[in-house]
């Protein structure tokens, strides 16, 4: 997609940090933008900040977790905006770090709930709407750099699962659509300064309730990028039809780092593919 004047982006999350940040600037290009958050008050004042840049804005306060809710968002956007040709399906919490085996069942409910099957329903809900009036949109989905690679020490496997799992989601869309005038990126953020590390403090009941966390669990959150920048970047991205979205370029040896230890990993297997010939000579067949 290149013009985006007069067209309409939807964006969950959109109360706070990334989604707010995307929203902005995708109306700042001239794009009706449809914010999207769970906690009401938060996206109340987001699209105040939105209207500022003179389109249409809309609040639409529901929780993409739930594939009901999502269907009637979509069908309340399309009917108030129009049509829908960029979708950022962005909403995404944090949990505290613990050891792998740690996690509650009510945790991974809400992380996979919102990280990932949130995703999910919007690609379900929104995807078809853009498809409709056949001329072509952009559907990027929030994971995170922790959907490439798992950093040591971080105590992240929750979150890192829920984020490998929309980086998947988004490489099999980019399969289905590539050709077509429909284009798919992943955002791969590393560090941007966000209020996600304030994620438990709004925990539903149903996963436990709120829990207040200091807001010096997630420092180096502080130093990360302006949500506005990483709006900028996904518009470049978009532009150019980009399927990977990263926002570090210091994160590339962390990717390098782990894909040489996968690709190592098959060094073994030749070593056991040797012996299994040696062993068999051939002669084993089932
Ligand atoms: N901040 C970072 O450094 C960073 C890095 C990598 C990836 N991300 C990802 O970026 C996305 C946005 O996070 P952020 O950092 O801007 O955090 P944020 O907390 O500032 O914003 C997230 C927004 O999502 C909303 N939300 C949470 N649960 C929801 C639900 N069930 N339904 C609808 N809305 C819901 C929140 O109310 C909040 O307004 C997330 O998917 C996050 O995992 C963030």
């Amino acid at each position: 997609m290149k013009d985006f004047a007069g067209r309409v982006a939807v964006v969950t999350g959109a109360g706070s940090g990334i989604g707010l940040g995307l929203a902005r600037m995708f109306a700042k290009e001239g794009m009706d933008v449809a914010l999207c958050d769970v906690r009401g008050d938060a996206l109340a004042e987001a699209v105040e900040n939105v209207k500022g840049f003179g389109k249409r804005v809309i609040g639409l306060e529901f929780d993409v977790a739930d594939g009901a809710q999502v269907e009637a968002a979509a069908t309340r956007i399309e009917q108030e905006l129009g049509r829908l040709d960029i979708v950022c399906n962005n909403a995404g919490i944090a949990i505290y770090p613990r050891p792998a085996a740690e996690f509650t069942d009510a945790d991974w409910n809400w992380i996979i709930g919102v990280n990932l099957h949130g995703v999910i329903n919007g690609v379900r809900s929104f995807l078809p709407r853009i498809q409709k009036h056949g001329q072509g949109g952009h559907i990027v989905n929030t994971a995170s750099i922790g959907g490439f690679q798992v950093q040591k020490g971080r105590r992240t496997a929750a979150y890192a699962t829920t984020k490998f799992g929309v980086v998947a989601l988004s490489e099999g869309l980019f399969n289905d659509f590539e050709g077509t005038n429909i284009g798919i990126s992943v955002l791969a953020p590393g560090a941007v300064n966000t209020n996600i590390y304030r994620a438990s403090e709004y925990r539903p009941d149903k996963f436990g309730g709120p829990v207040a966390r200091p807001n010096t669990a997630l420092p180096v959150l502080n130093d990360g990028l302006h949500a506005d920048a990483v709006g900028r970047r996904v518009l470049q991205a978009i532009r150019d039809d980009e399927l990977y979205i990263f926002t570090h370029t210091s994160t590339r040896d962390w990717l390098a780092r782990r894909h040489a230890r996968i690709i190592h990993a098959f060094e073994a297997t030749e070593r056991w593919e040797a012996s299994e010939a040696a062993l068999n000579n051939g002669q084993e067949r089932s």
